[in-house]
């Protein structure tokens, strides 16, 4: 196929070109009616969000320049088929996990998956089989699942519909993906990946391999993360076997609107060209860049830029250094302080930080000029902070919880709201995590213990945005009656 094609765009330009008068949705009417927002965002922005219409075709059953759209992508990701999703990829993994589970089906999932996960779990009624994912004591980070691991929860679970993979982790550690994916189905298990973080792996081969081209059945992919497209724009990419393109589609369009943003799409065909017309070129530039910006961090005293050396350790199969990720406790702060202080002092705004480490995310729009100021600014803090004496480590909850009630059960029971420390042995009725990086630290169903106190505790001192319960001051959670 014509990578260089852009079918939705052409149709958008064209339809602007027509000076349609709208006597459809949306009610701003080309603008009209919000000036204010046109006169600092851009006239054509508003003169360009528009609605599903015959020359424009319709997201929820595409037959015109959106199915063109997403046949280039996924001609441009070699898969069956890829479907363009506006309401981010927390939709896409809801779409994957409806699509391969029905109400009480099994599938192993890492407890250090996304919220999304859990969250499609308590919509669909799927029961999680929790495995453990690696985890890296040095650095306080779970990386990927292995595939002994993968191997014992199919051993246990025989019935379970499929598996889970994150590839990569926020971090940046991929799994050993493809063995997973070929003993998954030589059971014919389903593989349904978690690519977040990954949109950009096709598109240089110095990058992790994606799930994609290693024949997983169905990927999620955060194009608006490295895929350069705007926010909220994601997509779902499937092999077709185990799974049809239908089906897919049902799922799909049992949560997400009716009245998809053109932007939204219009970003993600734009998007898709732009990586698979100069996607090498320009990923070969920012993993040179990260990894130079990498040894010149490691030339810093109290900083640890890891990556790429860590493939073969436990969990790490391979690495994305596109991540930009520092352990900074060597500067004897913590990963929250630092992301605070880039930000206040230094006007730099991180990815996430977490009790041990900061992560920045590099992709196709990054800069020298940038990333030295990343680089210049950690010099700085070490040469204020740096006193030899690394934080003592920061203990983190990582095995995995006893699971009670699933999560739906729990998350449908009646609750009752508790003081944190008194819900130790209390089976919790809510999530809380910490975001990003999103990965709850309790979930619906699971039971709280003395350890995951501690840390929310620990978090609540970081100043870290604490979400998903119900008690905003973080005091009370809502444990199962
Ligand atoms: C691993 C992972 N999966 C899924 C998501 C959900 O993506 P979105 O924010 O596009 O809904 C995120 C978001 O940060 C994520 O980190």
């Amino acid at each position: 196929m014509n990578q260089n094609a852009v079918p939705l765009f052409e149709a958008l330009k064209d339809y602007h070109d027509r000076q349609v008068i709208p006597f459809d949705v949306p009610g701003h009417k080309h603008g009209r009616g919000l000036q204010a927002f046109g006169e600092y965002f851009g006239e054509r922005v508003l003169e360009l969000d528009v609605n599903s219409m015959k020359c424009l075709d319709n997201l929820s059953h595409p037959s015109g320049v959106i199915r063109d759209a997403e046949e280039l992508l996924a001609d441009a990701y070699g898969v069956d088929y890829g479907f363009f999703m506006v309401n981010g990829t927390s939709s896409a993994v809801q779409a994957m996990v409806m699509s391969m589970c029905r109400p009480g089906d099994k599938f192993l999932l890492p407890r250090n998956a996304h919220k999304s996960a859990t969250n499609a779990i308590i919509l669909t009624g799927a029961v999680p089989v929790f495995i453990q994912p690696e985890i890296n004591v040095e650095l306080g980070i779970a990386m990927g699942v292995t595939l002994e691991t993968v191997k014992a929860g199919f051993e246990r679970h025989p019935d379970a519909k499929g598996v889970f993979v994150i590839n990569p982790t926020y971090f940046g550690a991929a799994s050993e993906l493809k063995a997973i994916i070929e003993y998954a189905h030589s059971l014919d298990k389903m593989v349904v990946v978690d690519e977040a973080h990954g949109a950009h792996f096709h598109f240089h081969p110095a990058l992790p391999a994606s799930a994609a081209s290693l024949g997983a059945d169905m990927a999620a992919i955060s194009v608006h993360k490295t895929g350069g497209s705007l926010t909220q724009s994601s997509a779902l990419l499937i092999n077709e076997g185990r799974i049809d393109r239908q089906t897919v589609r049902k799922m799909i369009n049992l949560t997400q609107t009716t009245s998809a943003s053109y932007l939204l799409m219009t970003s993600l065909d734009m998007a898709r060209r732009n990586l698979a017309v100069n996607g090498k070129a320009i990923l070969g530039d920012v993993l040179a860049m990260a990894k130079d910006a990498k040894r010149r961090i490691n030339e810093i005293d109290g900083c640890y830029a890891f990556g790429s050396e860590l493939i073969g350790t436990p969990g790490v199969f391979d690495f994305d250094d596109t991540k930009l990720t520092v352990k900074v406790t060597g500067l004897g702060l913590t990963g929250f302080e630092v992301y605070d202080l880039m930000r206040d002092e230094y006007n730099i705004q991180m990815e996430l930080g977490d009790a041990n480490n900061i992560l920045g995310i590099m992709s196709l729009g990054d800069t020298q000029e940038h990333v030295d100021a990343v680089v210049e600014a950690l010099r700085d803090l070490s040469s204020r902070f740096y006193t030899g004496n690394p934080l003592s480590f920061v203990n983190i909850p990582m095995s995995v919880p006893q699971t009670v009630l699933t999560p739906r059960e729990a998350f449908y029971s009646q609750k009752v709201s508790t003081k944190l420390r008194e819900a130790v042995g209390k089976v919790s009725g809510e999530s809380l995590m910490a975001y990003p990086p999103g990965i709850p630290i309790v979930t619906p169903g699971e039971l709280i213990t003395n350890e995951m106190v501690d840390y929310i505790e620990f978090l609540k001192g970081q100043n870290t945005l604490l979400t998903d319960l119900a008690d905003d001051t973080i005091e009370y959670i809502r444990v199962i009656v």
